[in-house]
């Protein structure tokens, strides 16, 4: 079976308890902490910061998968690299210079993600494929949980995971939003590896019942 990587998103979280639901989701079997990062500029919502990374970082052993939709991206890559975050993930059209961000956030040690949106085309990744570590493909626009899987997203997996395959790097291909247990499937077949799902996980009774869901549909 391929290793499947499912990654909860806190913003769908108890706020109120967040380390104690980040917890949670890792003792019922999750293998990365999704963290969005929204600045009310770049999408139009409001989130959480380094603060918080720094915060949830002791009280996990879980990456953390800092998914930022936030513009500009440089100034604060070093804040989430200091505040413990494992994986970096920005969108192109937030940054001036996409190639010099995936550098930068390296530089700090973290893993580099770019991520592409409903609308923006595969052709984004034509000549930065040698520096990125994870492609994370957007099957809702981003700013809130809650949204129906775009199904266009299936077409761009689909081309993403040849040109992961042509590259010979070890790139992980995450998708985000609209993810539940009973699309997961589909998503893995067209060739994901990483999932993120806030709703699908956070509104469930039992975290550790819906978590298998997931595992039971990827393995088929
Ligand atoms: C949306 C965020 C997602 C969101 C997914 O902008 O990037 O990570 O939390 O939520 P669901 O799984 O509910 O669509
Ligand atoms: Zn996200």
């Amino acid at each position: 079976m391929a290793d499947f990587k499912i990654a909860p998103s806190i913003l769908s979280a108890d706020f109120a308890n967040l380390g104690a639901e980040v917890q949670a989701v890792e003792k019922a079997g999750a293998d990365y902490c999704h963290f969005d990062v929204m600045d009310n500029h770049y999408v139009p919502n409001l989130t959480i910061g380094p603060m918080v990374a720094e915060a949830l970082n002791p009280v996990t052993n879980m990456p953390l998968d800092v998914h930022l939709m936030i513009e500009p991206v440089d100034d604060i890559v070093p804040e989430f690299a200091k505040a413990g975050a494992d994986i970096i993930t920005f969108h192109p059209e937030a940054s001036r210079h996409p190639h010099r961000t995936l550098q930068l956030i390296k530089s700090q040690g973290c893993r580099a993600g770019i991520s592409l949106n409903p609308g923006t085309p595969v052709e984004m990744l034509d000549y930065l494929m040698d520096e990125v570590d994870l492609i994370l493909v957007m099957s809702v626009n981003p700013g809130f949980g809650g949204q129906a899987f775009i199904e266009s997203a299936m077409d761009k997996i689909r081309a993403i995971r040849e040109r992961i395959d042509n590259s010979g790097r070890a790139i992980e291909l995450e998708v985000d939003g609209g993810i539940k247990a009973d699309n997961v499937a589909r998503v893995a077949e067209a060739g994901a590896d990483v999932f993120v799902s806030g709703s699908g996980v956070f509104k469930a009774d039992d975290y550790a019942a819906r978590m298998k869901e997931f595992r039971e549909a990827l393995a088929g």
